[in-house]
């Protein structure tokens, strides 16, 4: 049984992330998992402010949502990031959430290179969702996710669910018209079966 934590950045209320999402979860908890689902259109988290008082041993200045999130990102062993692509890119949600991983950082005396800090180590995933979907249409998103999450936090990935085609926000969701939400019910059920994979 692991510990999961799906942090979902925006996206309409039943929108096909919530619905990529809610698949996801629910195979999870099936498959045994304990799974929290941490909707970031309900808790307000910022993003960083660069005042570096984390840097010398003070809470983060800001009192917004983020500080009660902070422990169970300590204690997950799997975060799962669930955003709709905006922009070409993750949402500002999601991103704001990842900047604020700067105070939950702890100092490294002999860090790797290009590396500052050291992170709690987790497991992570992706799971989008977006209105095209051409080879290139996850690019920035993908390639974000692999530099700041996998390269520089050091987190492991176990997969990345990228889901186009879904409709845009100009209508109803359209998502069950795919085989998304099949894909994400396996995603779910199968996350902690074998290593990465890409659904
Ligand atoms: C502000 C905004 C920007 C978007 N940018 C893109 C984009 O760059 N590429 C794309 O394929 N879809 C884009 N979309 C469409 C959404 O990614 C797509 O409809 C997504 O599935 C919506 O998720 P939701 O139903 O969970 O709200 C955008 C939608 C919005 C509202």
């Amino acid at each position: 049984m692991k510990k999961i934590l799906v942090v979902l950045g925006g996206g309409r209320p039943n929108g096909n992330t919530a619905q990529l999402t809610n698949a996801f979860i629910q195979r999870a908890v099936s498959a045994g998992h304990q799974v929290e689902l941490l909707s970031l259109n309900q808790v307000e988290v910022n993003g960083c402010l660069g005042c570096n008082a984390c840097r010398y041993g003070k809470p983060c200045v800001q009192k917004d949502g983020f500080n009660a999130i902070a422990p169970k990102i300590t204690e997950a062993d799997l975060i799962v990031f669930a955003s709709p692509l905006y922009f070409w890119t993750i949402s500002s949600k999601i991103k704001a959430f990842i900047e604020r991983f700067y105070c939950i950082a702890q100092e490294d005396e002999n860090p790797p290179l290009g590396r500052y800090e050291h992170y709690p180590i987790h497991d992570c995933a992706l799971l989008m969702t977006s209105a095209d979907r051409y080879f290139w249409t996850f690019e920035q998103a993908v390639s974000y996710y692999k530099f700041t999450i996998i390269n520089y936090i050091g987190f492991q990935d176990k997969g990345m669910l990228l889901a186009g085609g879904c409709g845009n926000t100009n209508g109803s969701p359209r998502i069950s018209e795919t085989n998304h939400l099949e894909a994400a019910y396996r995603f779910g059920r199968e996350i902690y079966q074998c290593r990465e994979k890409t659904f």
